[in-house]
C-alpha cells in the first residue's frame, strides 16, 4: 500500500493503477462503516485508492473542527488490511491553495434537512469532492446510505457538472443494537451510548407502521418523534418523511419516503435513516 500526501505524486501512484479504479473519500477516524466501502471497491474494482481529509469547509462556525477523532496510524494500519493500493492524505494546502476562491454548490438538494441546519456544510463537501474526483480520477467512488442527502447530492453534482465517475451508494453498518456507525460516536458517554440506539428503534416504528398499512407522513413523522421524546438523554432535532428524490416533506399519501432524523445527545449530533418502498 503506497501513502502519498503530494499531488505529484498521487497523479504519478495513480496513472500507473489498472482501472477501473474505485475510490473511497473519508476524513479518517475509520470504522467498519468506512470499511464495508472499501470492500465492496475491493470487490468490484482492479484498484482502490482511499483519501483521509478532515475538510474545514463543511464544518461549520459552531462545529468544533480541531476536536474531530483523527488517529492516521490507525487508519493506514487499517486500509492495509483491506489491500488498499493507494492512500492519498493531503495537506490543506494542497486542497485549499492561498487565495482559493473557487466554490461547487448544488442548488437545491443542499436547501433542506441537513443543508438547512448546517449552513455551509454541502457547499464544503461538494467542492472537496469535486477536488478529489478531479485529483484522484477514480472510475467508481463509494458512499454510505448514512449520509443520505451527501449520497443525493454528490449523485447530482456528478450529473450536473458531467463528471465521468460513477457513484455508489452502500448499506448503513450497524452496532448490534442499531446504532449507525459514525466518527462521532466516540464522543457519546455511557449512558448516551445506551440511549443512542433511539434513532434506529424510532425509524423502524415508522416502518412497521408504514408495513402495517400507516401512508400518512405526519402520523409517520410523529411515530419517529414520540420516539426519540420517551428517551431523557435524547434531543431531537427534527424527524422527516420527505420524497427520496427531492427531500421535500410529503404532506399526504406516502409511497415511497426517505425517514431521516438527527438527534443530539448534550453536543453530540447524529443522524440516520431508512428508505421506505411500497
Ligand atoms: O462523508 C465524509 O466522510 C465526507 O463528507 C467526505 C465525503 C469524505 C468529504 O469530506
Amino acid at each position: 500500500m503506497k501513502v502519498v500526501s503530494e499531488l505529484l505524486e498521487l497523479r504519478s501512484v495513480r496513472s500507473g493503477l489498472e482501472s477501473p479504479v474505485g475510490f473511497v473519500p473519508t476524513m479518517g477516524y475509520l470504522h467498519e462503516g468506512h470499511l464495508s466501502l472499501v470492500r465492496q471497491a475491493r470487490a468490484e474494482c482492479r484498484s482502490v485508492v482511499t483519501s483521509i481529509f478532515v475538510n474545514p469547509t463543511q464544518f461549520g462556525p459552531k462545529e468544533d473542527l480541531a476536536a474531530y477523532p483523527r488517529d492516521l496510524e490507525r487508519d493506514l494500519a487499517l486500509l492495509n488490511r483491506e489491500y488498499v493500493d493507494l492512500v492519498w492524505t493531503p495537506e490543506p494546502e494542497t486542497i485549499y491553495p492561498p487565495g482559493f476562491q473557487t466554490w461547487v454548490t448544488v442548488e437545491e438538494a443542499t436547501q433542506r434537512l441537513e443543508g438547512a441546519l448546517r449552513p455551509g456544510h454541502f457547499r464544503g463537501v461538494t467542492t472537496v469532492v469535486t477536488k478529489l474526483f478531479n485529483c484522484v480520477d477514480p472510475d467508481r467512488a463509494y458512499f454510505g446510505q448514512k449520509d443520505a442527502q451527501q449520497s443525493l447530492v454528490i449523485r447530482r453534482l456528478v450529473q450536473d457538472l458531467n463528471i465521468p465517475v460513477k457513484v455508489i451508494v452502500c448499506p448503513t453498518v450497524r452496532e448490534t443494537d442499531g446504532l449507525a456507525l459514525s466518527s462521532r460516536n466516540v464522543y457519546l458517554s455511557e449512558q448516551e451510548r445506551q440511549a443512542a440506539p433511539v434513532l434506529y428503534r424510532a425509524l423502524t416504528a415508522a416502518q412497521l407502521a408504514f408495513l402495517d398499512g400507516e401512508r400518512q407522513a405526519e402520523a409517520l413523522r410523529k411515530i419517529m418523534s414520540d420516539t426519540v421524546i420517551a428517551e431523557p438523554l435524547a434531543d431531537l432535532q427534527y424527524a422527516s418523511c420527505a420524497d427520496p428524490d427531492t427531500l421535500i416533506e410529503l404532506e399526504s399519501r406516502v409511497e415511497r419516503a426517505l425517514l431521516s432524523m438527527a438527534v443530539f445527545f448534550r453536543k453530540t449530533r447524529l443522524i440516520d435513516n431508512l428508505l421506505l418502498e411500497e
